[in-house]
């Protein structure tokens, strides 16, 4: 029934990168949103000596872990399985392995408990994260920058998402991983870049800034890796040249995200002269300089920056919760549930979009954007 006004209680799953995470949130009809417990295991440790993750040891990771986490999360929100109005797990876009993982738990459990299972998309749930602590109604915009997505989306309404741009190769965290690789940094690359930039000059070295001043708000990445290849080679790798590589490819990214947030919230119209929100969400948002760059951003185009918590811009399972819960409060959701969904690789947000400009969705590793 849509629109149904009554408490909703999801138990989420997530497991499609190389978090093992669980949550149990409520959402009332008035949009408030109470995390009853949330459980995430990262397996750093695991992937840590491959310096990136690597599918079979998530896939195996997750199965191990899964169980226990959701376990933890229920006895964490102090309520029976006979509780919850339903259960969500990530679907896709991910690694498939993990997914199928994931979405096995979260079904196996709603069968068991006779409630309806939802398959829910990743990318939803990142951009509807920011309401789980803050007051954020639609439209909104939100600019995902993590180790896998790196992409502008219009969040207009629930289930109606534009996306406005996204990088055509890797995503700005995966730059960083990259950059960190080639100098023998350690994954993840992104924490140490910063620390050891910090000491650098950021002007030191002119990284590349791709499509940077073609119009549009798509982004590239990739060619940075070979970039900072060059500089490391180009001469000693001392102290003071690793810390200005560092500090001088941050710059380079954080330029590329300035000026398309820049673009992005100048053409942003939000309509009946509400106020202009600005989410940014994912692993990158960790970055001090970037963060404080987007901020004057969005300063500067009248509009508010909103950070959620650390917690939920990386990878959870509140935020999956709570996209199932206003789905099931929106009526986008048949209420006996998607007990027949696959796990879907590739699930781009913006249906249309991915269709009309398959760079995306066909790209080397598929639309992670
Ligand atoms: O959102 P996230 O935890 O996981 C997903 O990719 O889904 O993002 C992780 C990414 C990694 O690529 C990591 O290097 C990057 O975020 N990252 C950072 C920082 N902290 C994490 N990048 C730049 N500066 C940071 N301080
Ligand atoms: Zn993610």
């Amino acid at each position: 029934m849509p629109g149904m006004a009554r408490l909703l209680t999801l138990l989420g799953i997530e497991t499609s990168c190389d978090e093992t995470a669980a949550a149990v949130i409520r959402l009332s009809p008035d949009g408030d949103v109470q995390i009853l417990s949330e459980k995430v295991h990262t397996q750093l440790e695991e992937h840590a000596p491959y310096l990136g993750v690597v599918p079979e040891i998530a896939a195996r990771a997750h199965a191990e872990l899964a169980d226990q986490t959701v376990a933890a999360a229920m006895a964490d929100s102090g309520l029976a399985y006979s509780d919850l109005d339903a259960v969500a797990a990530t679907s896709g876009p991910g690694l498939i392995g993990g997914v199928l993982v994931g979405m096995m738990t979260g079904k196996a459990i709603a069968q068991a408990a006779g409630k309806p299972f939802l398959a829910v998309n990743h990318l939803e749930g990142h951009a509807l994260s920011p309401r789980l602590t803050h007051d954020c109604p639609f439209p909104y915009l939100l600019l995902l920058v993590s180790g896998g997505h790196c992409q502008f989306l219009e969040v207009r309404g629930l289930g109606d998402y534009r996306r406005l741009g996204s990088t055509i190769d890797d995503a700005a965290g995966e730059a960083f991983d990259k950059t960190a690789k080639l100098l023998g940094l350690g994954f993840p690359g992104g924490p140490a870049v910063e620390r050891i930039g910090a000491a650098g000059d950021p002007k030191a070295i002119h990284f590349p800034r791709p499509l940077l001043n073609r119009p549009g708000l798509d982004m590239s990445f990739a060619g940075l890796k070979t970039a900072v290849a060059r500089a490391a080679e180009a001469e000693d790798l001392t102290e003071t040249r690793m810390a200005d590589i560092c500090a001088s490819f941050q710059a380079a990214i954080m330029d590329v995200l300035s000026e398309k947030a820049h673009r992005a919230l100048e053409n942003f119209n939000p309509g009946d002269g509400a106020g202009k929100r600005f989410v940014v969400a994912g692993g990158v948002a960790s970055n001090e300089a970037i963060r404080s760059g987007l901020e004057k951003v969005a300063e500067n185009s009248g509009a508010v920056l909103i950070a959620p918590p650390m917690r939920h811009c990386t990878d959870n399972a509140a935020m999956i919760a709570l996209a199932g819960a206003e789905r099931l409060a929106g009526g986008l959701e048949n209420e006996a549930g998607d007990l027949g969904a696959g796990a879907r690789p590739r699930w781009p947000l913006d249906e249309a979009a991915a269709k009309s400009d398959p760079a995306y969705s066909t790209g080397r590793r598929g639309a992670k954007a």
